[in-house]
């Protein structure tokens, strides 16, 4: 077991270390490949997790690695470091500067260090277990709103606006910046009460989680079951999705409820 705080500064550098080169290619991306229907991945997104990739090894090599481009290694391991190179990649190759480098830590399946590096900002949020998420050093925390209310902020994956899903009208003002990381740092830094996405995967939420958790807030399954710890062989690990509502903990139940009752629907 590693001691969260101790390495936290060194995955940090990992970030910004990726972030670079993120913004190297930002503007000059010349490959775009799909990997389904409206889903790209450039060759920053390559570049930047093989970074990520061998630092990470280099420095942790007895822990697994599970990153979006590169699947899962083969170590076997307690740890496993899940990586989104850069999520927000729609918006990175329409040259939109709202994106994300993600580097999580679970311990047996449960999020234990979190970094999301914005690098268009210069962004820092992280989180080691059981000494608080910071913004660039500074601690943050959940906002203290205790109902849904019209003028509070609300991320949603844009699949949701897509399908007009119910539960956002009652939900204060909708915004989907494209980077469900960032959703959940803003859900963690107090900008948004609460943020809900359906088909996200575990590499964009995992250092998110970490975050939110030690602000104070909290995440689980749309349904209101938990989302961590994982189990070993959870369906996770292999990309399937990993659907959340994090919120600032206060307005969780009231929104628990309206998901159930708008499935009754
Ligand atoms: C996407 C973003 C988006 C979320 C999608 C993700 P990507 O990640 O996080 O906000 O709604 O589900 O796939 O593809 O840009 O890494
Ligand atoms: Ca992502
Ligand atoms: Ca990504």
């Amino acid at each position: 077991m590693h001691e969260p705080a101790e390495i936290l500064k060194s995955v940090e550098g990992i970030a910004r270390e990726a972030g670079d080169i993120l913004m190297d290619y930002y503007g000059e991306v010349h490959h775009i490949d799909y990997k389904g229907i409206g889903d790209i991945v450039t060759e920053a997104d390559k570049a930047a997790e093989k970074l990520i990739t061998e630092r990470l090894e280099s420095r942790f090599p007895d822990d697994a690695l599970l990153g979006e481009e590169f699947g899962m290694s083969a170590v076997e391991s307690d740890n496993c470091w899940v990586t989104d190179p850069l999520d927000g990649t729609a918006n990175y190759a329409a040259r939109c500067p709202i994106f994300a480098v993600a580097i999580g830590l679970l311990h047996n399946g449960a999020p234990v260090l979190g970094v999301v590096f914005d690098p268009n900002t210069d962004r820092m949020f992280s989180a080691a277990k059981g000494d608080g998420a910071t913004l660039n050093g500074v601690p943050i925390c959940v906002n203290a709103r205790e109902k849904l209310d019209p003028i509070g902020l609300f991320g949603f994956g844009s699949p949701i606006l897509e399908m007009l899903h119910p539960f956002i009208q009652q939900c204060g003002k909708g915004r989907s910046l494209g980077s469900a990381a960032l959703h959940i740092c803003s859900v963690a830094t107090g900008y948004f009460d609460g943020s809900l996405d359906l088909y996200t995967k575990l590499w964009d939420i995992a250092a998110a989680a970490a975050i939110l958790q030690e602000a104070g807030g909290r995440m689980t399954h749309p349904s209101g079951s938990p989302l961590f710890p994982l189990s070993p062989d959870s369906s996770a690990y292999q990309g399937y999705n990993v659907p959340f509502l994090a919120t600032n903990r206060k307005i969780h139940g009231e929104c628990l409820r309206l998901l159930e009752e708008n499935r009754e629907k």
